[in-house]
Formats: C-alpha cells, sequence, structure tokens
C-alpha cells in the first residue's frame, strides 16, 4: 500500500471507543470504511456523526462470523481488528465470553485476511507482559503470567495467544500483520462502566459522590491520548520494519492512581472525598495486579518516529467537558 489516504479500510470494533476515534481520522483523510461491531461494548452513538460523510457502513454483528469476515475483508485494502472483550469487569464477570469471544473473533479475522492477503493489524494489551517488573517493558521481554485460577490472566492470556496466531500467519505465509500492544489508552468517549478507571473517576468527581480507589492507589499507570494512540495506528501498517512486530504504543508518564484521583477531583474542582476499596471487594477474592507498566518506545520511535504528545491534565480535561456536557443535555432531556 503506498497511498495512506484513499482505501478501502475495514474496522472490527470500530463502534468501540479506540475503534471510532480510528474510523474519525479514516474517514477525515478521505478512506471508505467499513464497521464489524456487535454492540457488545461499543455503541452506535460512538459513531453516529460520522454517517453523515457517505463514506461510513456499519455492519453490526459478531466479528467471529466467518462468512462475513471473507466477505468483508475481500471488500477492503487494510484492516484494523480492534474487536474484543475489554474491562476488568467484564473479564471477571465473563470469563468464558471473554476468551472465546477474543480468540474465536480473531481466529475469524486472520482466516479472512490469510485467504485474501489483506494486512491486518490486531490491538493487544500491555496486560500481555503480565507481573513482569523489568521496568520499562520490550516487546520481546519473558512474559510473566499469573496463576490461571486467578480468571483476570484469562484477558491476558487470550490476547497472547491472538498474537502467537498473528505471528503464526506471519510466518507461515508471509502475511503482513502488525501487533500493537496498547497500554491504558485515554479519551473522550471512553465507557467506565467495564472498570476503566479514568472516566469512572470523572463522573465520581462530577456527581460529588466518593471517588473509590482500588486497591492502596499507590499502583502507577501510564495513560496515553487516544489521538496520540489513533496516530500511530494509521502510521504502523506503513512502515516496512513494523511488519511481523510487535509494537508497544502508550506513554511513559507515570501516575499512582492516587495522584490521578487528586488531579481528576482538582480539574473538577469537585469536593469527593477520596475513598478505598480493597481488590477484594471490588473484584473478588484472589485478584492479582501489578504495579508498574510503562512501556519501551524504541521500537515504534524507530519505525514511526511516534511519541505520546498530549498531556494528561488535557486529556483529563477534555474528558471533564465531553462528560459534563453529556449529563446536562440528560437532564435537560429528562426534566
Ligand atoms: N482502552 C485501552 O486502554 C486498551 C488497552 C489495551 C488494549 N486495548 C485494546 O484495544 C481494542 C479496543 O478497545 P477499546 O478500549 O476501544 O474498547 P471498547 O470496548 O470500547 O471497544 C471494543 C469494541 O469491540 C466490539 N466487539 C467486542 N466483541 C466483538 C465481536 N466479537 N464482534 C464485533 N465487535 C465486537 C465492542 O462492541 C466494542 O465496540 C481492544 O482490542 C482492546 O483489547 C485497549
Amino acid at each position: 500500500m503506498t497511498d495512506k489516504n484513499a482505501q478501502r479500510v475495514l474496522v472490527t470494533g470500530g463502534a468501540g471507543f479506540i475503534g471510532s476515534h480510528l474510523c474519525e481520522s479514516l474517514i477525515a483523510d478521505g478512506a471508505t470504511v467499513t464497521v464489524v461491531d456487535d454492540l457488545s461494548t461499543g455503541r452506535w452513538g460512538n459513531i453516529a456523526h460520522l454517517q453523515e460523510s457517505r463514506r461510513l457502513k456499519v455492519i453490526v454483528a459478531t466479528a467471529a462470523d466467518q462468512t462475513l469476515m471473507f466477505d468483508a475483508v475481500a471488500q477492503s485494502d487494510l484492516v484494523y481488528h480492534l474487536a474484543s472483550a475489554v474491562g476488568v469487569h467484564l473479564i471477571i464477570d465473563r470469563p468464558v465470553a471473554t476468551v472465546e469471544t477474543i480468540f474465536h473473533t480473531t481466529d475469524a479475522v486472520l482466516k479472512a485476511c490469510a485467504r485474501f492477503r489483506k494486512p491486518v493489524l490486531l490491538t493487544s494489551t500491555s496486560e500481555v507482559f503480565g507481573k513482569s517488573d523489568a521496568i520499562p517493558f520490550r516487546e520481546d521481554d519473558d512474559v510473566v503470567m499469573g496463576a490461571t485460577e486467578k480468571r483476570r490472566w484469562a484477558y491476558a492470556c487470550a490476547k497472547a495467544l491472538d498474537e502467537f496466531l498473528a505471528l503464526a500467519h506471519y510466518h507461515e505465509s508471509a502475511l503482513p500483520v502488525f501487533i500493537v500492544r496498547l497500554f491504558n489508552t485515554v479519551g473522550v468517549r471512553q465507557s467506565g462502566r467495564y472498570g476503566m478507571v479514568l472516566p469512572r473517576f470523572v463522573r465520581q468527581a462530577l456527581s460529588g459522590g466518593p471517588i473509590t480507589v482500588f486497591g492502596d492507589g499507590a499502583q502507577r499507570r501510564c495513560f496515553c491520548s487516544v489521538h496520540d494512540v489513533v496516530r500511530a495506528l494509521r502510521a504502523l501498517p506503513f512502515a516496512a520494519e513494523a511488519v511481523g512486530k510487535v509494537v508497544n504504543i502508550g506513554s511513559q508518564e507515570e501516575v499512582s492512581i492516587t495522584q490521578l484521583a487528586l488531579r481528576v477531583k482538582r480539574l473538577t474542582a469537585s469536593s469527593s472525598t477520596i475513598e478505598y476499596v480493597p481488590y477484594e471487594e471490588a473484584y473478588g477474592p484472589g485478584f492479582d495486579d501489578m504495579r508498574r507498566r510503562v512501556p519501551d518506545l524504541s521500537r515504534v520511535s524507530s519505525y514511526i518516529g511516534w511519541q505520546p504528545e498530549e498531556a494528561l491534565d488535557s486529556i483529563i480535561s477534555a474528558l471533564i467537558l465531553d462528560m459534563a456536557t453529556s449529563e446536562a443535555g440528560r437532564s435537560i432531556t429528562s426534566a
């Protein structure tokens, strides 16, 4: 592929948080986009505004449907596979669906890409590094997985299996695959319903109720803007060096979860208190967590010259504005 802007692009999970921003960027640059999304965690509202362009086609269905995927992939030049069960709560509450959906869906997408020889970018996760403490995480580091009896690791293992399968296609038939391991990605349209921490904190702060921090709050994370992530997703399939590779995408600026709660409280000027909830209470017994997760960015920086740009305070402020506006809209409609 040489022309980045005029293509037919298939986005599974395109009605989700990251997928909707990706579709927005593709359409703005002249691409024709087909979304396959079962709306399990995504929302039609995330992409409704893109309908006007007439270059968006939405198929509400599971991307695990092999016949559908053969058809949709055949008509595309590039495939982004984002559809996945996502969010710690969902993973803890519905472990069977997590493993089945992730793996079966990826299998169907990859089979179709292999049949029609279409390049495919898969979104994996920093969870794959498991409990490793080799900070910063390099893509070729060993993974340190938790016990299979602890349900949260089902997500990491299923996504790791996706990576293995994609790389197997690359090694056996030179299918152009691109695997990105996303670290915490944040921005407007992310839902707090499935355990994502930042939108949950913002909603709690705006409502004036307690901001609930799970665990002791000293665990640290790096939050990256969805706009920065989309920039990397757009560029990677055009970087020859990235073919058949795993690539980290994320911020390297660490913040503890308590600090995050305090920043949200300050930026919302909220009177909320900060309360700590033990992991067992939040997620049930035997929950495992990792204290730190920082990406090594050497690969993405050398392949596409990428660095995150948007500062965390500006991402939080945009989210606050968006959530406050939509809350206000809801209360006017229901008044
Ligand atoms: N947001 C993050 O911080 C983060 C971090 C690491 C990895 N990721 C990965 O990025 C991708 C997108 O995540 P997101 O944060 O936008 O989550 P999201 O839940 O907003 O998006 C996932 C989308 O996939 C759809 N979906 C799920 N199963 C499907 C299926 N079988 N067929 C069709 N559609 C299906 C959902 O309805 C949703 O629209 C996922 O692959 C996720 O594993 C996200």
